[in-house]
This record gives structure tokens, sequence and C-alpha cells, in this order.
């Protein structure tokens, strides 16, 4: 039976500080992309999400984190990761990454690279939130 979401929809997974977390974002979002029909963004979002959520993990200050995934207006795509760290990373700042030096440094090059846009903003608690747009092929 199709369903048609009568207006954009979210979903918000909340992580604690717990290695497996990011495997268990990936799988969450591969499943909310696969029952929304949209796998064709799965690549893409699955690329950003996980890097984001791999960098909330390693930098977040040992705290918990989460994902957003929301359908956008036009039809696209918003992930979001928020986590315990008021540091706001490029290209998030409004500076593009630079190329790395060594082996670290390329999951945000990759998120500057794949996103269609992305943006950040600060949060009380304290810490930040991240987003990174795909739009649709
Ligand atoms: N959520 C975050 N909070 C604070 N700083 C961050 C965050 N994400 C990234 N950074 C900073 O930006 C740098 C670049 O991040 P990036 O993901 O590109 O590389 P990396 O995590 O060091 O290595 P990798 O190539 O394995 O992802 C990090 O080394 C870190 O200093
Ligand atoms: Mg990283």
């Amino acid at each position: 039976m199709a369903t048609v979401a009568a207006q954009p929809w979210a979903y918000t997974l909340q992580l604690p500080h717990d290695p497996r977390a990011p495997g268990i974002a990936r799988a969450t979002l591969r499943a909310i992309l696969r029952t929304y029909g949209l796998d064709e963004l799965t690549p893409t979002a699955e690329l950003l999400a996980s890097e984001l959520v791999t960098n909330a993990h390693l930098y977040g200050k040992g705290g918990p984190y989460g994902l957003r995934v929301g359908e956008r207006p036009d039809g696209g795509l918003r992930v979001g990761v928020w986590d315990a760290n008021p540091q706001i990373p490029p290209p998030f700042v409004g500076v593009p990454v630079q190329a790395p030096q060594g082996e670290r440094g390329r999951g945000l090059l990759l998120v500057q690279a794949c996103a269609d846009r992305y943006g950040a903003y600060p949060l009380q608690q304290p810490g930040k939130y991240l987003w990174a747009e795909c739009a649709l092929p």
C-alpha cells in the first residue's frame, strides 16, 4: 500500500556516546530512505551522515549527539547532526576546507564536495548543529 506523506517529514535519532552509534545511525538513515522510496539519495546522504556523525562521536566532547533526517520542500533531503562541542569547523564556518596534508581531514572535504548546501548554527546547551543537503537527481 502506497502512503503519501501530507507534509514534509523528519526523523530524529538521539545517540549515546557509544562506538556502535554511528553504524546504527547509518542503518536508520538507510531504512528511512528505503521506506520513502528515496534509495537514489542513499549513497550521498549516507556519506554526509556518516562523516558528520563520526565527527560528532570523535569531537563532541564525549557527550550525546544526534541525527536528524528531514525531507526538503523540493523533495531533497537535509541531514543534520548536533553535538556538545560548540566549535564549528570549516566549511561550516564559511571558509572552505583546506586540502588535507596527511591521512586525516578528508571527511569534511567530502561533505563540502558532495552536499548541495550546508550550514551550521550554535546551540544553547552548549553545542552546535551542522546540516548538509542533497537534492534529488
Ligand atoms: N563535530 C565537530 N566538532 C568540532 N570539531 C570538528 C568536528 N568535526 C570536525 N572537526 C574538526 O575538523 C577537523 C576536520 O574534520 P574531518 O572530518 O575533515 O577530518 P578528520 O575527522 O580529522 O579525519 P577523517 O578524514 O577521518 O574524517 C577535525 O580534525 C576536527 O579538528
Ligand atoms: Mg572526520
